[in-house]
C-alpha cells in the first residue's frame, strides 16, 4: 500500500494548480515507482485557508480555480489568518507557490517559519521567504530535522540548484554567466521582431510565464533573486541581495535590438557573478553578447547558466519553458525527493535498532 504524504498548497495558482494536474496525471506512476501519495489537506489562496483532515479531491480545487472560485467559498474555509495553518491541521509537507512578497514583514515567512517549527518540510516555487532569510530558514530547518528543497525557485524546471548542489561536489565556483527570467529574454525577442513591450508581457501573462507583478520580471529583480539562492547554495557568498548591482531591461529599444541582431550579436538580461580582488562581484544587466555564444543562444523561453569552477572546468546547460508546467514538475520533483530521504532515514533507523 502507498505511504501517505499529507500536504499544504499556499498560493492556488499556475504553479500549484500545475501541480495538481501532475498529481492527477502521475497518480499511478507516483504509487508505482515511489509507492507515495500525496493528500492534499490545507490550501491557502488570497481569500485565506481552509482545511480538510481527509483531503480534498484534487479535481474539486482545479475547478473551482478554473470558475474562479476562492478558497473561502470551500467547505472547511477557516476564518482565520492563513499564516495559522501549521496550528490548525497535521501535515507533513508545504509546497509554497504564492506570489513574491519581499517585504520584510511578509505573513508568508511566518507562515512558513511555523510550518518548520511543526516539523513541516517545505517545498519552495517562491522565492521571497529564502531571500528575505535564507540563512535563517536553513537553520530553523536543521533545529527542527525538517528539509527545505527549492529547485523550483530557479530557472523553473532547469535542475541548475540541483545539479550545482548534487553534482559539481567540492568544487570552487570561479564564475558564472545566465540569462535566468524567460519573460524578459522572451520581451526581447518580440522587441526585435517590432512588438510593443506591453504586449510581449501580455503574452507571457496570458501562459503564466510572468511573475504575479511582472515588473519583477522587466526591473532584473527576479533575475537578481535567482542569482541570490545560487550563490547562497553554491559559494562562499555570505552578503545579502542588496549586494547585487541591477538594471533591467526597461530602457532598451527596439532599434538597439535590432542594431545588435545586424551585426550578429544579442542584447540578454545577464546574471554574473565573478570575483574582483578576491570579493564576489554579482551583477544583472543587459549585456551584449555574440550571437554564436552560449548565452547568445538562449532565445525567447529559454533560460541558460555556464559555470566555471576549479574542478569542471566549464559546464553550461539550458531549458526551453514557455509553460509553468516545467516548474510545477520541479516541485514535484523535489516533494519526491524529501519522500525518499524520509523513508531512506526511517529504514536507517529501523535497522540500527535491530
Ligand atoms: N509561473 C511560473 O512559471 C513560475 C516559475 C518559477 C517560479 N514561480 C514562482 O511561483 C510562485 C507562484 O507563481 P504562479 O505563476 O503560480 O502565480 P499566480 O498564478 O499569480 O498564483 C498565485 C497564487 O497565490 C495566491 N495568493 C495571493 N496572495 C497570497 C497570499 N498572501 N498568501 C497565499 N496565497 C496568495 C493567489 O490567490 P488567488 O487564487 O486568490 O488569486 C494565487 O492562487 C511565485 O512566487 C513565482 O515567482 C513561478
Amino acid at each position: 500500500m502507498s505511504e501517505t504524504v499529507r500536504i499544504v498548497l499556499v498560493g492556488l495558482g499556475n504553479v500549484n494548480l500545475g501541480l495538481i494536474k501532475i498529481l492527477i496525471d502521475k497518480k499511478k506512476a507516483i504509487a508505482e515507482q515511489y509507492n507515495t501519495r500525496f493528500n492534499i489537506v490545507g490550501v491557502v489562496d488570497s481569500s485565506g485557508m481552509a482545511v480538510s483532515e481527509k483531503g480534498f479531491a484534487y479535481e474539486d480545487l482545479v475547478n473551482l480555480k478554473y470558475n474562479k472560485g476562492k478558497v473561502n467559498e470551500m467547505t472547511g474555509f477557516l476564518p482565520k489568518a492563513p499564516e495559522l495553518i501549521a496550528d490548525c491541521i497535521t501535515a507533513d509537507l508545504l509546497i509554497d507557490a504564492s506570489p513574491v512578497n519581499l517585504t520584510p514583514g511578509n505573513p508568508g515567512l511566518q507562515l512558513i517559519k511555523r510550518a518548520i517549527e511543526k516539523g513541516w518540510h517545505v517545498v519552495f516555487a517562491n522565492k521571497a521567504p529564502l531571500v528575505l532569510a535564507f540563512d535563517q530558514l536553513m537553520a530553523l530547518a536543521q533545529q527542527h530535522k525538517t528539509s527545505i528543497r527549492y529547485s523550483a525557485t530557479v530557472c523553473g524546471g532547469l535542475p541548475v540548484v540541483n545539479v550545482l548542489k548534487r553534482d559539481l561536489k567540492l568544487a570552487s565556483l570561479s564564475s558564472l554567466h545566465g540569462v535566468f527570467n524567460a519573460t524578459s529574454n522572451f520581451v526581447l525577442q518580440e522587441l526585435e521582431k517590432g512588438v510593443a513591450v506591453e504586449e510581449a508581457i501580455k503574452e507571457a501573462q496570458k501562459i503564466g510565464a510572468a511573475e504575479t507583478d511582472p515588473t519583477l520580471d522587466i526591473s532584473g529583480q527576479d533575475t537578481a533573486n535567482k542569482l541570490y539562492l545560487i550563490m547562497k547554495s553554491f559559494s562562499d557568498f555570505d552578503g545579502s541581495i542588496k549586494d547585487i548591482e541591477v538594471e533591467g531591461i526597461e530602457k532598451i529599444t527596439a532599434e538597439q535590438v535590432s542594431k545588435a541582431a545586424k551585426v550578429n550579436t544579442q542584447i540578454k538580461l545577464v546574471a554574473s557573478a565573478y570575483k574582483k580582488e578576491n570579493q564576489w562581484k554579482l551583477e544583472v544587466k543587459p549585456t551584449t553578447v555574440a550571437a554564436d555564444s552560449f548565452i547568445g543562444s538562449c532565445k525567447g523561453w529559454e533560460m541558460g547558466i555556464e559555470i566555471k569552477s576549479d574542478l569542471y572546468e566549464s559546464i553550461s546547460f539550458k531549458n526551453y519553458e514557455a509553460d509553468p508546467r516545467g516548474t510545477s514538475a520541479a516541485v514535484l520533483r523535489d516533494m519526491i525527493d524529501i519522500q525518499h530521504q524520509q523513508v531512506t532515514l526511517r529504514m536507517k533507523n529501523t535497522n540500527k535498532g535491530k
